[in-house]
């Protein structure tokens, strides 16, 4: 009898501990913060604005299926149901371990100028439902948001709180906004998935509600042990226009908007050049292309950065020489950059040659901070028409083009107008 208890008591030992290691692989920790219902929903372009709209959210790995449910908003259309595709995102690079469902849409056959209401779908279970609008057949002005380093400044405390304040407040006083841009940067750790959490929380509404097109900076290519690499979190997050040079898609892209050509540069040469070859050479082929062949008024280029630099110590030497002949060549009304997380703007410049008149060069603009981290060893430079430290607060541009006139205001996150720029045709 007493060793029937004895092995009694063992099975039982031995069942709980089973039963724990259990529990813990079916921990919703192992989802990394994802649930059944669907969540962090990003609206981006991998094709036309007039006629679709690519929509991504999460959910739990068991989600085998999901769809968008939607319909236009201003008509009595009955609801539309657009299967989704889905795979697993895994977090196995040393951060979070753990993995989740992307699920990814791409909505075609669209009205131009139309507004639609939809709702995200895991398995079932409907997500939060929102709207998006289309691009107009004709777009005579339009807005966008644009904004410097996000990054939370700590690789080991992915705190998102002040670019959580920053989009929220750009969001709330510019809601004409059509579309929102990083400058690159908008994480600290790129590989590491709780950095993306938090900053696609901060962001959840406004980025459910118009695309979010991210340059990508060199803090992407990070992971928790700051060993460069493909900046795989970024690419698969953000499904762009798969429109670049090869073995840069994702990375490099452009596309139109309006009256203006967006190009999207990749700057990571010192990250991603020890493993993968130089990144630049392909990237000039393609500028030359990519410019040489828009019909577009305005012409925007965008990369991380900045071969105009303003902090103490930088050495871009082999981003300047690479890319800005080419955007100069073929006359970028403006690069916007960031890296530096001050607000700086240079004359027009051609061939290192500073002028007053937007008609003999191109307008190089560092996009300041959007998030915590500031320096205070930057300065103003020779060929800076404006220049301000964004040290006290966060800050934001509002560009806004029109048929022919351009225009880029920076505003800190409290509202204050900090700089004013336009350039007409
Ligand atoms: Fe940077």
């Amino acid at each position: 009898m007493r060793l029937k208890i004895v092995l009694l008591f063992s099975l039982c030992l031995l069942l709980a501990r089973n039963s724990s290691i259990a529990g813990e692989v079916s921990s919703p920790d192992n989802n990394l913060g994802a649930t059944t219902r669907p969540d962090h929903i990003i609206l981006t372009w991998t094709d036309d604005p007039k006629t679709t709209q690519t929509i991504s959210w999460r959910a739990v790995t068991g989600t085998d299926n999901g769809s968008i449910r939607f319909y236009e908003a201003a008509t009595s259309a009955s609801t539309v149901t657009a299967a989704a595709s889905v795979k697993l995102f895994r977090a196995e690079r040393g951060d979070a371990q753990g993995s989740f469902k992307l699920l990814t849409v791409t909505l075609s056959g669209l009205k131009p100028g139309a507004r639609y209401n939809y709702i995200p779908v895991a398995g079932e279970i409907e997500g939060e439902a929102h709207s998006f609008m289309t691009e107009p057949a004709v777009e005579p002005s339009f807005s966008f948001l644009l904004f410097g380093d996000s990054q939370s400044g700590k690789k080991d405390n992915p705190d998102y709180k002040p670019w959580q304040k920053t989009v929220s407040a750009a969001w709330a006083g510019n809601p004409d906004a059509r579309f929102i841009m990083n400058a690159g940067d908008l994480v600290e750790t790129g590989q590491d998935i709780r950095h993306w959490n938090n900053w696609l929380d901060a962001a959840a509404e406004a980025i459910a509600s118009v695309p979010e097109m991210p340059v990508e900076g060199n803090h992407e290519t990070y992971n928790v042990s700051d060993t460069p690499s493909k900046p795989s979190y970024l690419t698969e997050l953000f499904p762009v226009f798969q429109n670049g040079p090869e073995g840069l898609k994702g990375q490099v892209y452009s596309f139109d908007y309006g009256n203006a050509h967006f190009s999207v540069l990749d700057s990571q040469e010192d990250e991603e050049a020890p493993k993968n070859g130089s990144i630049l050479g392909k990237q000039v082929l393609w500028l030359e292309k990519d410019l040489s062949s828009t019909t577009k008024s305005f012409k925007i280029v965008l990369f991380h950065k900045t071969p105009y630099f303003n902090k103490a110590k930088r050495n871009n030497e082999l981003i300047k020489a690479a890319f800005c002949p080419v955007a100069e060549k073929y006359h970028a009304d403006v690069v916007f950059n960031g890296h530096d997380h001050c607000l700086a703007r240079t004359f027009p410049v051609r061939d290192g040659k500073f002028s007053s008149k937007p008609d003999e060069g191109t307008v190089y603009y560092i996009c300041g901070r959007s998030g915590a981290k500031f320096y205070t060893d930057s300065v103003m430079r020779e060929g800076d028409e404006f220049f301000f430290n964004p040290k006290d607060q966060t800050c934001y541009l509002r560009i806004d083009v029109s048929k022919s006139v351009l225009s880029i205001k920076a505003f800190s996150a409290d509202g204050t107008l900090l700089d004013t720029y336009s350039l007409t045709k």
